[in-house]
């Protein structure tokens, strides 16, 4: 089965084609960084005017490269939330567009199951194992039964990972986007040099406000030109990577599910990646997602269209939510 899918939940506009939800026979993404950047963030209504723009010009180029005519397609699937609701009314309404022409049927598709579903491309992964899905809006951990059966186990009482990856770079002046240009400057710093606290909270439960403000009552203790944004990164990086991986292992080991997997934009983050790698060789059975199917894609909502579509009665009569 080939599916056609489209991504425009944020600054991304994306469209992918992929065969039986593993196989990536294009994959495109236009993103709005640039556009963005002089606001220091994404603004909603810019973002959605931009994705108008781009949409079709993304889908030809995905026609293009992956060398398939529009009756190739059984299916046509879109991000329907949760998201911006002015850009994820254009991806929607696209693919919503594309089934009616070509008389194929359309298949929303959850945000945060898509990034799960970044984990089946070019990969064997079946359920059950657990994810941690951490993006710019969500930090969780997902016990995946079944392709169709997954559900949150815990998850953050206040900011997302990727918000604090962001906030927390704006505190040290570092650009839009904060969060990779945070993980790249962590290199050259010491984990050490800080002790950042670790939310005391319940075992289904992740808190990131406190370390914030950890982080930003170190800051006021410099002046701009003598602040040593790399060991603060460093440290801030590894208090973070303490915090996630730690509860997804005592999960793993309270579930004896080995199978563990990464999802969301801040699983290409390097340290995360590194204690994935750490947890292979004590036998744990990882998976992470490609860079570029880390961060949002449309790859990974044709995946989990094929996988796990929002179950309705009539697809057409979907709506777009804003939170999930
Ligand atoms: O999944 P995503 O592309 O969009 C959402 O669904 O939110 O995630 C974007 C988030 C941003 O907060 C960004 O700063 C963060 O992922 N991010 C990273 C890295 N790359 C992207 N955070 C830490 N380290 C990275 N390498
Ligand atoms: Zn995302």
């Amino acid at each position: 089965m080939i599916i056609l899918g489209i991504e425009s939940s944020c600054d991304e506009t994306a469209a992918a084609i992929v065969k039986d939800g593993r196989e990536v026979l294009a994959n495109v993404v236009s993103s709005q960084i640039k556009i963005h950047e002089k606001f220091g963030g994404v603004v909603p209504e810019v973002a959605a005017r931009e994705h108008l723009n781009s949409i079709i010009p993304v889908i030809k180029e995905v026609y293009e490269k992956a060398n398939i005519k529009p009756d190739e397609i059984d299916a046509f699937a879109s991000t329907v939330g949760p998201g911006l609701v002015g850009c994820l009314l254009v991806g929607m309404n696209a693919a919503k567009t594309l089934s009616l022409i070509h008389n194929k049927p359309y298949l929303g598709v959850n945000h945060l199951s898509a990034h799960v579903s970044a984990n089946f491309i070019n990969t064997n992964l079946e359920p059950p194992f657990l994810c941690l899905l951490v993006s710019g809006g969500h930090s969780q951990i997902i016990y995946v039964k079944d392709y169709d059966k997954q559900e949150i186990i815990a998850q953050t009482i206040d900011d997302a990972v990727g918000e604090v990856y962001d906030k927390v770079a704006r505190l040290c002046s570092i650009p839009y986007p904060g969060g990779i240009l945070l993980d790249k400057m962590a290199h050259s710093g010491n984990k050490n040099a800080f002790k950042f606290p670790q939310a005391k909270v319940g075992e289904d439960e992740f808190s990131f406000s406190g370390l914030k403000t950890a982080v930003l009552r170190e800051v006021k203790k410099f002046s701009p030109d003598k602040l040593p944004k790399e060991d603060i990164a460093a440290s801030f990086q590894n208090c973070i990577a303490d915090t996630l991986i730690n509860k997804l292992v005592n999960f793993a080991n309270k579930l004896n599910c080995k199978k563990i997997a990464l999802a969301g934009g801040v699983a290409a983050n390097s340290e995360l990646r590194l204690r994935m790698e750490e947890l292979k060789q004590k036998g744990y059975d990882t998976y992470a997602p490609e860079l570029k199917y880390c961060t949002d894609n449309a790859s990974m909502v044709a995946s989990c269209a094929y996988f796990n579509p929002i179950k309705t009665d009539n697809s057409l009569l979907l709506e777009v939510f804003s939170r999930g």
